[in-house]
């Protein structure tokens, strides 16, 4: 690897103490992201990619091994790194322009600027006219589609998405999936997405680490061999579907 990595994961290892038992989430874990790539991490549920996100974002400090931000270690990450979790975490009494502002307004910017900022951004998130709107009022597409906003408006360089399209109905997975490609190309952040969706992981990423059953550990990393710009027509082709078989096998190998 050439270019510094801008995430670099190296020999993390992180268990919780639940009821009196230990619980080895994550075990031995490294990988990194580059400056504008997009990766994935694909693995069964309850495998740890979650704790991987908080242990990243800086939520939560791992047991061994160490985090680098642009290769340092002492950085505070907390605050520099984007996050979405798993829920979308729109806050019930606020209105849609007041929930996407919440990051810039905790982080005390100009307020003024950050809501024309994220006026302007509307229509490219499909919410144009709704600024008013509850979230309760808003399709799961549509709070999605927020959130990222929300995240987006922080002004991070890397941003994180746990399943982000995990709880929506196949259809509108298929045309956020689209969406956030145009939203990645757009505004050249770094991603790291967690997702259990291996055709999804394929379409969108540059390079994907598979994860075993917990505890987490990494089963294979692939380099996606598909060119830019993607579309749906590549599911047909053959460097997808040995990519996918690859994937698919490395999850099965480990299952069980
Ligand atoms: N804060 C916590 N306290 C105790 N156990 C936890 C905590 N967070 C996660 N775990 C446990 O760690 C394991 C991995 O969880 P998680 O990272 O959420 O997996 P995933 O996101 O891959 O589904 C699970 O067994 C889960 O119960
Ligand atoms: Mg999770």
């Amino acid at each position: 690897m050439t270019q510094q990595a801008l995430i670099s994961v190296r020999n993390v290892s992180k268990a919780f103490s639940v009821e009196g038992r230990l619980v080895q989430a994550v075990d031995n874990v490294s990988l990194q992201a580059r400056e504008r790539e997009f990766v994935a991490l694909i693995g069964p549920s309850g495998c740890g990619k979650s704790t991987l996100l908080n242990l990243i974002a800086g939520l939560m400090e791992p047991d061994q091994g160490e985090i680098a931000l642009r290769g340092d270690r002492q950085t505070e990450r907390l605050g520099r790194i984007g996050y979405m979790p798993q829920r979308d975490g729109l806050l019930p009494w606020r209105r849609l322009l007041e929930n996407v502002t919440l990051g810039p307004e905790v982080m005390r910017r100009d307020l003024p600027a950050v809501r024309e900022q994220a006026l302007a951004l509307l229509p490219l998130f499909g919410l144009q006219g709704f600024e008013r709107s509850y979230p309760h009022e808003l399709s799961g597409g549509m709070r999605q589609r927020a959130a990222l906003l929300r995240t987006l408006l922080c002004e991070q360089e890397v941003v994180l998405l746990d399943e982000p399209f995990g709880a929506l109905d196949a259809l509108t997975r298929r045309t956020m999936r689209d969406w956030l490609l145009g939203i990645w190309e757009r505004f050249q952040r770094t991603m790291l997405l967690v997702t259990h969706d291996v055709d999804e992981a394929l379409l969108l990423s540059d390079r994907i680490y598979v994860l075993t059953p917990r505890p987490g550990r990494v089963a294979l990393e692939i380099d996606v061999p598909l060119p830019r710009p993607r579309h749906e027509g590549l599911l047909n082709d053959p460097l997808f579907a040995s990519s996918r078989e690859s994937i698919l096998t490395a999850l099965r190998e480990h299952d069980g």
